[in-house]
């Protein structure tokens, strides 16, 4: 059984995984910012006889983070997955005004939070602890696309930042990676999209339950395969 925190844990990927981890008879930790928000989540806890629970962290408010971190507890931490996300100002930046405060919610949500997160619960972590963060195909310079600018330069940062995270905690044996979920059918992903949550979840916990030290720092796609940086 697995001590596993999930950010973002109310809908899409993150309840996903919550699902499949409570199925195999984890714990979890479910991380939202409104804990009374997604009905999924609290019939999901109501019905697993305390091995869910659900915790307020919104990972855009910084400073809050460390006291919600400690408001679940003092188990270990054998799983932290950083899912939280937005997409960021969707507007064409280069013929209207520039959404400043857009930018600061993406880097807020989606570079700082998962740093503050991590930092909250790595005295829970242990040698094989995993940090498997959210990052997409639109951090790479192989996405031929323009567009989605505060987005795609966030989850580039959150690549580079875990790399370096990754470098500083090889010798305590965390492992610490990013991945692109897949083009998955969210409210973010929009309904044409490629993969369900429920496929996207179950690639990556099979991929996280493979996971070695040999694999810190890197990106990987979520059936397992590495991503082009
Ligand atoms: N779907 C895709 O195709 C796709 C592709 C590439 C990467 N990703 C990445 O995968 C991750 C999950 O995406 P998704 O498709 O599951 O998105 P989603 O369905 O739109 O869900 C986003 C999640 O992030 C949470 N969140 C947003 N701001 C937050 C904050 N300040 N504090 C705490 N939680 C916050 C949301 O909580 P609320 O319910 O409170 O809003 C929600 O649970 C994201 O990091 C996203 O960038 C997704």
């Amino acid at each position: 059984m697995l001590n596993v925190y999930i950010t973002g844990a109310g809908r899409g990927i993150g309840l996903a995984l919550a699902q499949q981890h409570a199925q195999v008879g984890d714990r979890v930790f479910a991380l939202v910012r409104d804990t009374k928000k997604s009905d999924e989540l609290s019939q999901l806890a109501d019905g697993s006889g305390g091995k869910v629970t659900v915790h307020r962290m919104d990972t855009g408010d910084l400073a809050s983070i460390p006291d919600a971190a400690a408001a679940t507890g003092s188990d270990s931490v054998d799983v932290l997955y950083n899912v939280a996300g937005n997409t960021g100002p969707t507007n064409n930046e280069l013929e209207t005004d520039i959404d400043w405060d857009g930018w600061d919610s993406a880097f807020d949500v989606m570079v700082k939070g998962p740093l503050a997160v991590l930092k909250a619960f790595l005295p829970r972590m242990h040698e094989g602890s995993k940090v498997v963060n959210f990052s997409s195909q639109l951090a790479s310079s192989t996405w031929p696309m323009g567009g989605y600018y505060a987005y795609s330069a966030a989850k580039a940062a959150l690549n580079r930042l875990m790399r370096s995270v990754a470098i500083d905690l090889k010798d305590q044996g965390i492992i610490v990676i990013t991945l692109h979920p897949g083009w998955v059918k969210t409210a973010m992903g929009g309904p044409n999209a490629e993969i369900t949550p429920e496929e996207s979840a179950s690639g990556i916990r099979a991929l996280t339950q493979d996971l070695s030290i040999a694999d810190s720092g890197d990106f990987f796609k979520w059936n397992g395969e590495h991503h082009a940086w």
